[in-house]
C-alpha cells in the first residue's frame, strides 16, 4: 500500500478555532455546549475515517476583546467532551488537550487512562506546555520559563509513562474458587523524583487496548522541537508554505533516531483550512467572504494571545520584527514573521492575515483543487497529513468529507476502511 495520509479534525468549545470570524458565519451553528453537537460532529468524522478529532483549549477567557467579540474560548473541561464523542463513535480518535504546567502527574495519568481504556484505545494527549500566567494564576502558580516548562512536560511523560505501565494487563485473575482477586506481584512499585515531578506507583488503571495514550505535541522553539522529537507521535504544525512546511519536517524528522525512533514514529500534521466551492469562483467568494467578517481589534487580541505578548501598543503600521517571546507560541510567531518577511506585511496585516488562517494556509477551489493541494504539500514532504480546521461548522467539514475525502480515498492517498480500532493502528498506516 501506498504511503497514507493522516486527517485530524480541530475543534473547540467555543466560539473559534483558528479563524476569527468562524462563529460569525451565517451557516456556523455554535452549539458547542450542547451534547448533541458533539455526537454529530464525531459521526461526521468516522464517517469520512479521520484519524482523530480533538479539542484545542485555553482555561481562561483571555481579555476584554476576546469575550466581547467571540475571541478564542474554550468554554468546557474537554475531558468529559472526549467521552460524549468516545460514546457517539467506535474507531476515531479523540485528542484532549492537557497542559503539562499546572497538574500533577499522577491525576493526568488517571484521568487520561481512565479514558483511553473506556473508549478502546482512542485516546491522544496534546500535550501543551502553556503560554499565560493568567492560566498559570488560576492553579496558584507562576508560569515557568520556557525551557522550565519544556524541562517540566519531560518529567510529567516520563512519569506517566511509568504509572501507565505500571500494571500488567495479565494482573486480574478473578478466580472465585480460590478468592484470589488480582495477582500483587503484576504491579509495578516505583517512586519517581524529578525536579518537577514527584509521585509513584502503581496506578490503579489499567492498560488500554493501545496501551497508553498517543501523545501529541504543538511546540517550535528549539526546546519544544526537542521535546516532541522525544515523545510526540502526532506534531500539529503551522506552516504558511510547501518550504516552510518541508523544512520542519526534515528537521524534526532528523532529530527522531537521537531518541531511538524511526521516522514512520511520528506523523507530523500542518495545518490546513479548506474552503471549497463548486466552482473555483464560488470557492473565492466564500473565501472574501468569511475573511471580511474578521474583526481587526480581535485580530490583534488573538496575536497577542498565542504570542504571550499584548501587541496593542505597537505600531500597527510597521513591518513585524522578531521579538523577545519569553512565554508565548514559538510556533505562531514563526508564521507571522516568515509570512511577513516574504510578503512584507506590516504587524496589522500580518495579524489579520494570521485571525483569518490564510497563513496556516487556506486551501481554496473545486474538491479536486483542494485535494491536489493537499497531495501536493503531502507528496512532496511537507507532511504526513493535515490539521483540518474550519471556517465555518460544522459546513467546512461536511463539505470537505462529502467532496474531497472520497477524491483522496480513489488516488489511494486516504483510506476507505480503518485499519484496526484504536488510535495507534490508525496511525500506524
Ligand atoms: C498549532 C499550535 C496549536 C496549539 N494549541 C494549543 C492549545 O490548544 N492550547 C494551549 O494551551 N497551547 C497550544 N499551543 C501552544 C503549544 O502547545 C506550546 O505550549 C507553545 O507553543 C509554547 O511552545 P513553543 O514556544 O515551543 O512553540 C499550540 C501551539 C501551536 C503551534
Amino acid at each position: 500500500m501506498s504511503r497514507q495520509m493522516h486527517l485530524i479534525a480541530i475543534l473547540s468549545t467555543g466560539p473559534t478555532t483558528h479563524h476569527h470570524a468562524m462563529w460569525r458565519h451565517p451557516l456556523t451553528e455554535n452549539r458547542f455546549l450542547d451534547p448533541e453537537w458533539w455526537a454529530r460532529l464525531g459521526k461526521t468524522f468516522e464517517d469520512a475515517k479521520f484519524d482523530a478529532v480533538f479539542c484545542g483549549d485555553s482555561q481562561i477567557f483571555y481579555n476584554d476583546v476576546t469575550v466581547r467579540k467571540g475571541g478564542q474560548i474554550s468554554f468546557l473541561d474537554p475531558m468529559p467532551v472526549a467521552m460524549l464523542l468516545a460514546q457517539a463513535t467506535k474507531h476515531l480518535g479523540i485528542g484532549i488537550t492537557v497542559s503539562s504546567s499546572f497538574f500533577e502527574a499522577y491525576g493526568i495519568a488517571r484521568s487520561l487512562g481512565t479514558l483511553d481504556l473506556l473508549s478502546g484505545g482512542r485516546i491522544a494527549w496534546n500535550v501543551v506546555t502553556s503560554t499565560s500566567q493568567e492560566e498559570a494564576s488560576r492553579y496558584g502558580l507562576d508560569l515557568l520559563s520556557r525551557n522550565a516548562r519544556y524541562d517540566r512536560a519531560d518529567e510529567m511523560l516520563e512519569a506517566c509513562f511509568k504509572l501507565w505501565d505500571s500494571i500488567d494487563p495479565e494482573a486480574f485473575v478473578l478466580n472465585k474458587k480460590t478468592g484470589e482477586f488480582m495477582d500483587a506481584s503484576k504491579l509495578k512499585s516505583f517512586e519517581y523524583n524529578g525536579k518537577y515531578i514527584r509521585t509513584k506507583g502503581p496506578l490503579t488503571v489499567p492498560p488500554s487496548p493501545q496501551g497508553r495514550p498517543v501523545i501529541m505535541q504543538a511546540g517550535s522553539s528549539e526546546r519544544g522541537r526537542q521535546c516532541a522529537a522525544r515523545w510526540a507521535e502526532i506534531i500539529f504544525t503551522l506552516q504558511n508554505s510547501l518550504p516552510d512546511m518541508q523544512a520542519f519536517y526534515s528537521d524534526i524528522k532528523g532529530r527522531l533516531p537521537q531518541y531511538g525512533r524511526r521516522e514512520s514514529d511520528c506523523a507530523i500534521l500542518t495545518s490546513v483550512d479548506p474552503i471549497i466551492g463548486e466552482t473555483e469562483n464560488i470557492a473565492r467568494e466564500k473565501q472574501a467572504y468569511i475573511n471580511s467578517l474578521v474583526d481587526e481589534e480581535l485580530a490583534v487580541g488573538l496575536a497577542s494571545m498565542h504570542l504571550g505578548v499584548d501587541l496593542t501598543g505597537f505600531a500597527m503600521d510597521q513591518p513585524l520584527e522578531d521579538i523577545n517571546m519569553e512565554t508565548g507560541s514559538r510556533g505562531a510567531f514563526d508564521i507571522m514573521l516568515s509570512a511577513s518577511k516574504a510578503q512584507g506585511l506590516t504587524l496589522g496585516q500580518a495579524c489579520r492575515l494570521y485571525a483569518t488562517s490564510e497563513l496556516c494556509p487556506q486551501l481554496v477551489g473545486t474538491p479536486e483543487q483542494v485535494a491536489d493541494q493537499m497531495q501536493d504539500l503531502f507528496e512532496k514532504r511537507g507532511c504526513d497529513g493535515f490539521i483540518l480546521t474550519p471556517v465555518c461548522a460544522p459546513g467546512s467539514f461536511e463539505d470537505f468529507t462529502r467532496s474531497v475525502v472520497p477524491i483522496l480515498q480513489q488516488r489511494g492517498l486516504f483510506r476507505k476502511e480503518y485499519p484496526g480500532t484504536t488510535l495507534r493502528a490508525s496511525l500506524a498506516e
